[in-house]
């Protein structure tokens, strides 16, 4: 078994706002993304595909095949969106562990089509902050 990682990117405006909570409540637990008129991110997005090395190419899966969906079914989908409005199945929440899992959704079953499994996504929100699901 083997593991490969492609890097794509995306930027996309969200504000995370519970309705049900007071102001102050949605300030004190989401600080600045509790902004009402939005705020962006410069997402990074680390796709992980593991498998077995295919004897005729010497690869998982040809990364450029990777890269072109990754691209058609996710950042196509995100990029220069605003991610609580213009994203259909995207949570009321879209924090970055709801993006992660938002895109390990449409992903895996992509990476299967390829012959590979799905591993992980990798999604960083910011330099400093980053989630990971592996499913
Ligand atoms: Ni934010």
């Amino acid at each position: 078994m083997i593991y490969i990682t492609r890097k794509e990117h995306f930027n996309a405006a969200h504000k995370l706002f519970n309705p049900a909570w007071s102001e102050e409540q949605n300030n004190a637990t989401f600080g600045k993304c509790a902004n009402k008129n939005w705020h962006g991110h410069n997402y990074d997005l680390y796709v992980t595909v593991k498998g077995a090395v295919n004897p005729d190419t010497g690869f998982v899966v040809n990364l450029k095949d990777l890269s072109t969906v990754i691209k058609t079914d996710v950042t196509e989908i995100l990029d220069h969106k605003n991610l609580n409005m213009d994203v259909k199945g995207m949570p009321v929440m879209p924090s970055t562990e709801n993006v992660a899992i938002f895109i390990w959704n449409i992903l895996n079953p992509k990476v299967k089509e390829m012959g590979a499994v799905l591993h992980r996504i990798k999604l960083y929100e910011t330099d400093s902050n980053y989630v990971e699901y592996f499913g």
